[in-house]
């Protein structure tokens, strides 16, 4: 399935949910039989957000029973807040444990995490880009941005870009902010994996819902491929499928392949 990105269009919500959980453990599937012929896990990026929760919620309810798949399963951060105490409910990792990782009993040693608290962030960054360079990511799922950012690969990042601390554009902390209770709580600076990275991913799942996401959505199929929309590398990825609900679909959109 090496080609242009595969779009799905779901007609309602659990629908977007259900097919997001099948693809994804079709992925996962895909995946067993290369971690297992090297004795290796299964690196999965996963995004936070409010899109993927159901998707969570879907894998939690109907296919925890795959201990086949969970057992190799081994959670890789996409990004995360900068320079918060490990236990900070905000963080990423901690908002993933408590939605996914802990009810699929995913235990820590299946989890490379940033260190928020570090006290280099050069050298954090340095350290995920070393495992990064070693195993690569099998799967990335993803959400994209409401100003077509990936993870927080915010307009401007280089499609060969790097692990790094970035600061949050005006736009990414609007966004965040509904996830926190207002601006104020809504750290300034993150890390991020680097689109050099994430475009590498064996397979990538894009996730996308609402009409808010609509416009994004038509300029990342359509808009000339360019670092000032980063959702827009995904069109130079390998197996990219995009999982979007109707209201994503303008109404503009050309017939699409469901
Ligand atoms: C945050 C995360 C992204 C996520 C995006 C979309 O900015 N850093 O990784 O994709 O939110 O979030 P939502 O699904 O709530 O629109």
């Amino acid at each position: 399935m090496d080609t242009a990105p595969t779009l799905k269009i779901a007609p309602n919500n659990a629908a977007f949910h259900t097919l997001a959980a099948d693809i994804f453990m079709g992925a996962l599937d895909r995946m067993q039989d290369r971690a297992a012929a090297k004795n290796g896990p299964i690196r999965v990026v996963l995004p936070t957000g409010s899109t993927p929760l159901g998707l969570y919620r879907e894998l939690i309810a109907h296919h925890a029973h795959r201990r086949d798949l969970w057992d190799r399963f081994h959670y890789v951060a996409l990004d995360d807040y900068a320079g918060l105490a490990p236990d900070d409910r905000r963080l990423f990792s901690n908002w993933l444990d408590r939605d996914i990782l802990k009810p699929l009993s995913i235990p820590s040693s299946h989890r490379t995490i940033f260190n928020s608290a570090a006290p280099s962030p050069s050298a954090e960054c340095a350290r995920m880009d070393a495992l990064l360079d070693e195993s690569g990511i099998d799967i990335a799922v993803l959400g994209l941005g409401t100003n077509g950012h990936i993870g927080f690969n915010e307009p401007g990042s280089a499609f060969d870009a790097q692990t790094r601390l970035i600061h949050l554009s005006a736009d990414s902390l609007a966004a965040n902010a509904a996830y926190w209770g207002g601006i104020d709580h809504v750290p300034h600076t993150a890390y991020t994996l680097g689109l050099g990275h994430i475009m590498q991913a064996r397979e990538t799942i894009l996730l996308v819902q609402g009409s808010h996401k609509a416009d994004i959505l038509h300029r990342m199929l359509h808009d000339p491929i360019s670092t000032a929309l980063p959702a827009t590398a995904l069109r130079r990825m390998r197996n990219v499928t995009i999982i979007a609900d109707q209201a994503a679909i303008s109404a503009a959109e050309p017939s699409p392949q469901t």
